[in-house]
């Protein structure tokens, strides 16, 4: 029995040692560019949507009809599309140079199989070590609810709000004399 407990005890702090030393030495993986850590997204994955679901789904108190999803547009292009794309537009070099990648929203069916509850969790509370941001001090809960909606049916817009994603005209060449 005592054997035993001494190699339990030996066991746990070679564990330790060995998190130490993979942390003291340079082994982790912190630039941009490296792999992942061991087992990295499967727990980031794992803990963000336990903490979803244990917040349970709020239907949304903001109907996804035209006028809320062309709100969600403007809400969409000033915060968001510089991360996470615009319909039809490559990706920014801000989304290119960011770990872990900001999905294109509007490539392929990006979030319009969640509910638009657990975008409005994330675009408020944010996810940390991401670069993705909370937004709950700096947007309503309208417009979290608005930018959630288009998300969620982002498969399904309507031309006018297309246009409201179209990105800004670049602004006209100088022309005549410089100043
Ligand atoms: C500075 C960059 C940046 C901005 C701005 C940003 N995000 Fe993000 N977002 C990210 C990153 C990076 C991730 C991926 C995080 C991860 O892998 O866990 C992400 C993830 C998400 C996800 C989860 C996607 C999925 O597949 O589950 C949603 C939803 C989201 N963002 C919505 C928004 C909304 C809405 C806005 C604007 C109000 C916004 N984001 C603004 C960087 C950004």
């Amino acid at each position: 029995m005592k054997l035993f407990i001494a190699g339990v005890i030996l066991g746990v702090l070679g564990f330790a040692a060995g998190i130490w030393f993979y942390f003291s030495t340079g082994m982790v993986p912190v630039a941009v560019s490296d792999t992942d850590m061991p087992f990295e997204a499967l727990l980031a994955r794992k803990a963000l949507h336990a903490r979803i679901v244990k917040q349970g789904d709020k239907p949304s108190p903001v109907p996804a009809d035209e006028k809320n999803l062309l709100a969600g547009a403007t809400v969409y292009v000033q915060n968001c599309a510089v991360c996470h794309g615009l319909p039809g537009q490559p990706k920014t070099t801000i989304a290119e140079g960011l770990y872990p990648k900001p999905p294109q929203l509007f490539k392929g069916h990006g979030v319009t199989d969640d509910p638009a509850s657990e975008t409005y969790w994330k675009a408020a509370n944010g996810i940390r070590l991401t670069g993705m941001p909370g937004f709950k001090s700096t947007l309503s809960e309208t417009q979290l609810w608005q930018v959630s909606q288009l998300l969620a049916n982002a498969d399904k817009i309507t031309e006018p709000v297309k246009k409201a994603l179209a990105p800004p005209a670049p602004a006209p060449a100088a022309s005549g004399p410089a100043h």
